[in-house]
């Protein structure tokens, strides 16, 4: 047998034994039970700590624009820095409440229109106060958990300028770690100033932020945080820009994703050399790593502490609440990023279309041929017009 035919083997077996349970640690990727039973236990701690098991990686090779889409987004980030404190309009006055009734009327949900018979549901008694606050809460939230992502991002950055070999990419990084530091320090002030209450990182979304920092190999930090996390965010950050009526967060997210879109083109640029120099088995490792990221963001979003927090029956409320209408589009829409990207970099189709029939599974493959981010940060660059209304 030649050496070729037992890896060719090894690799099947591996392919074999990569069951949803394995991965995932449940057969079904929509088992309701099993995603509620991994919950947030707040202990009141102010410090996490996670091991990082990625060595520091030095260069003695200074050339710079070695890679030249490297160099041109490190370039162009020189320039479009913004100042969180500055350039935002701080002094406007925002009423939360007033904002959550105008975004539920927008999206026909919430307020007792939700779409679906209340009756003999725990949804039953409920009214216009209920409705509203689920809607203040779920901002909350959200934005908590943007925060949260944000600092993920800090981090998981700090860790590519150490272990990236490259000179060029070591130089964009570094722009990008301030560029995190800003939006955590936005979406604090936001939460802190004009919103309601915090909530403390969700269980789903830090699984996810302690496998990216723990794992030893340089670029599966770029595909968890620049391909997975960021193309998930530029999606979310889209549709909530879109979608809010508020002008202080309209505008804070219009400058965000200005940024946001350069980050995810960063990891498209970046992966896309490297992934082509690896083998079958490599590549099969960075498909599970996708795909177990995509599952552990599609958990996340079910938002299960809002419903804790509310007193309601967890899972009975989030199995009535998937029924709304828009909620499964929603869903789905929150990938319109990150699978293009994946396709852009080879690892949809190798090893038998493995990751491609993992999104089939998730109900997000339509997206393949949506715009990748390798370029399209040009189009979300701030304009003119941007900087003067702020
Ligand atoms: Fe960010
Ligand atoms: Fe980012």
């Amino acid at each position: 047998m030649t050496i070729e035919h037992d890896e060719h083997k090894v690799l099947e077996a591996a392919i074999e034994m990569a069951t949803n349970e394995e991965m995932i640690g449940r057969q079904d990727v929509n088992d309701l039970e099993s995603i509620l039973a991994v919950s947030t236990v707040d202990r009141g701690e102010v410090i996490s700590a996670v091991k990082n098991n990625a060595d520091t990686i030095f260069t003695w090779d200074y050339e710079k624009g070695a890679r030249p889409s490297l160099e041109k987004l490190y370039e162009k980030s020189k320039v479009s820095m913004w100042n969180g404190e500055t350039d935002l309009p701080w002094d406007t006055e925002v009423d939360q409440e007033a904002v959550v009734i105008a975004n539920q009327e927008a999206m026909g949900m919430g307020m007792g229109v939700a779409g679906f018979d209340t009756a003999g549901t725990p949804f039953e008694k409920w009214g216009d106060k209920e409705w509203l606050q689920l809607g203040v809460e779920s901002q909350n939230w959200m934005l908590s958990q943007f925060m949260h992502g944000e600092q993920g991002a800090l981090v998981c950055t700090a860790k590519i300028v150490e272990t990236v070999p490259w000179i060029d990419a070591k130089y964009y990084a570094s722009t990008q770690v301030m560029d995190e530091a800003r939006h955590v320090e936005v979406f604090a002030k936001y939460l802190d100033t004009k919103l309601s209450g915090h909530y403390p990182v969700n269980a789903h979304l830090k699984l996810l932020l302690d496998d990216i920092v723990s794992d030893s190999r340089w670029d599966m930090t770029y595909l968890g945080m620049q391909i997975m996390v960021e193309g998930l965010a530029l999606a979310a950050f889209g549709f909530m820009h879109m979608m809010t009526t508020e002008p202080l967060l309209k505008q804070l997210l219009r400058y965000v994703m200005s940024d946001e879109a350069r980050h995810v083109a960063f990891g498209v640029l970046s992966l896309q050399e490297y992934y082509k120099g690896l083998s079958d088995a490599e590549i099969f490792e960075r498909q599970q790593f996708a795909f177990e990221a995509a599952v552990r963001m599609r958990d996340r979003f079910l938002q299960q502490e809002v419903w804790e927090r509310m007193g309601m029956p967890v899972k009975q409320s989030i199995e009535l609440v998937q029924l709304a209408p828009g909620r499964e589009v929603f869903q789905a829409m929150l990938f319109s990023k990150i699978v293009p990207n994946c396709k852009k970099l080879g690892l949809l189709d190798r090893n038998d279309k493995w990751l491609r029939r993992r999104f089939e599974e998730l109900g997000v493959i339509q997206f393949e041929d949506w715009t990748d981010t390798s370029e399209e940060y040009i189009n979300f660059a701030l304009t003119d017009e941007d900087v003067r209304t702020a």
